[in-house]
């Protein structure tokens, strides 16, 4: 029925329909009941140890024999200026306050994107049908290594300009992530959070750009939402934000809680949690900062200093309950039943639109 095949043959896979790799909600469970359902089922490794990914393979591996995604953050060691560091701390000395926290942490631990030697090693021994990485590529020779090991490399493009960079370094597929996505946004260098590019505008530029499958990503919250990324001239889909209400998913009480009730306008984008730009749930405290720009410490490190509040379990003043604009579109049903809906929700919008019938959801 998929009337491009190329992602389909290329990760031998039944459905275009990947799962996002989501840090948190992403897990064995909701990982294999989407690939036994066809699609490409994915974990959120990117913040795992090497122990924690191997527990949590082995557990994949006990649930399903199909093809899998492993996913990792990439960029530079973290380096955040002590005057950054001194001003963010001031910056946030008041929600410390109203959060009844005391003091914000002093020093900044070396937490940063943790794709290493060590995960490549691991990823060698463990070859999953599929690595991807958000926010660009590791060096050449790991890319060589993962491609020699015959694992298939896919890597996110917000951009025309990263897609192209992405087929010349060789990978196999593209994901185009629109400004629509829930989470942080793969760019390869950190924008501002009102940088981005929406889906509908993103896809069909970098489809034109290179010859590499391309996967649509952000804002594909069902059947219409996967014709549509073909139309656009996607080979799949990769959806994060459709699968978090799950009962397999991650996704902790208060987010779910969120998410039934879902509008379009409940997110924003800031980088003011993490030190990158992600798609979240809206808060005081995001809100403040992003009306009040300034410099923040590095990607990851900023965490040390907004964990604390987050933990508060105030969410309406600090939270970080990453979903996308098309959230209102999520349905709480198992993985398998949600995936197989999908295929019958997309069959049926290529059929009405060949047939000129109007694609309102029944
Ligand atoms: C809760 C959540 C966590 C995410 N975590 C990751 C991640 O760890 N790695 C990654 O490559 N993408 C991550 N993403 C982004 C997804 O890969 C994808 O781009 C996005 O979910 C697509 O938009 P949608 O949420 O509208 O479907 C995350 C998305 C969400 C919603």
């Amino acid at each position: 029925m998929w009337p491009d095949r190329r992602l389909t043959d290329l990760l031998r896979i039944t459905h275009p329909i990947l799962q996002a790799p989501m840090v948190g909600p992403a897990t064995p469970a909701l990982a294999a009941e989407v690939s036994n359902a066809g699609g490409l089922g994915a974990l959120g490794s990117a913040e795992m140890t090497p122990d924690q990914i191997m527990k949590s393979v082995a557990e994949l591996r006990g649930r399903t024999n199909r093809p899998f995604n492993l996913n990792f953050f990439v960029g530079d060691a973290p380096v955040t200026d002590p005057a950054v560091l001194a001003r963010t701390r001031d910056r946030l000395r008041p929600w410390y306050e109203t959060l009844g926290l005391g003091e914000p942490p002093e020093a900044l631990p070396a937490l940063g994107p943790s794709f290493d030697d060590t995960r490549l090693a691991l990823l060698l021994a463990l070859r999953p049908a599929v690595v991807s990485f958000h926010f660009g590529l590791p060096p050449a020779p790991a890319l060589a290594a993962l491609k020699s090991a015959g694992i298939l490399i896919l890597s996110t493009a917000t951009t025309v300009a990263e897609a192209v960079a992405l087929e010349a370094a060789g990978i196999d597929a593209i994901i185009a992530q629109g400004y629509e996505a829930g989470g942080h946004r793969g760019s390869h260098q950190p924008t501002a959070p009102a940088d981005g590019v929406g889906t509908m505008a993103l896809v069909p530029q970098i489809v034109d750009a290179v010859r590499l499958p391309v996967i649509a990503a952000g804002g594909i919250g069902d059947g219409r939402g996967i014709a549509a990324a073909f139309a656009l001239g996607a080979a799949g889909v990769q959806m994060g934000t459709a699968f978090l209400s799950c009962p397999e998913a991650g996704t902790d009480p208060a987010r779910r809680a969120l998410l039934a009730h879902a509008t379009e306008t409940d997110t924003m984008v800031t980088d003011a949690v993490s030190g990158r730009s992600a798609r979240a749930h809206r808060s005081r405290y995001a809100e403040a900062m992003e009306q009040a720009r300034e410099p923040l410490p590095a990607f990851l490190q900023l965490y040390t200093l907004t964990d604390p509040m987050l933990e508060a379990g105030q969410d309406e003043i600090a939270s970080f309950h990453l979903y996308g604009q098309g959230a209102r579109l999520n349905r709480a049903q198992p993985a398998a039943e949600l995936l197989a809906r999908l295929v019958t929700e997309a069959t049926a919008a290529f059929a009405k639109l060949s047939s000129g019938a109007a694609t309102r959801r029944q």
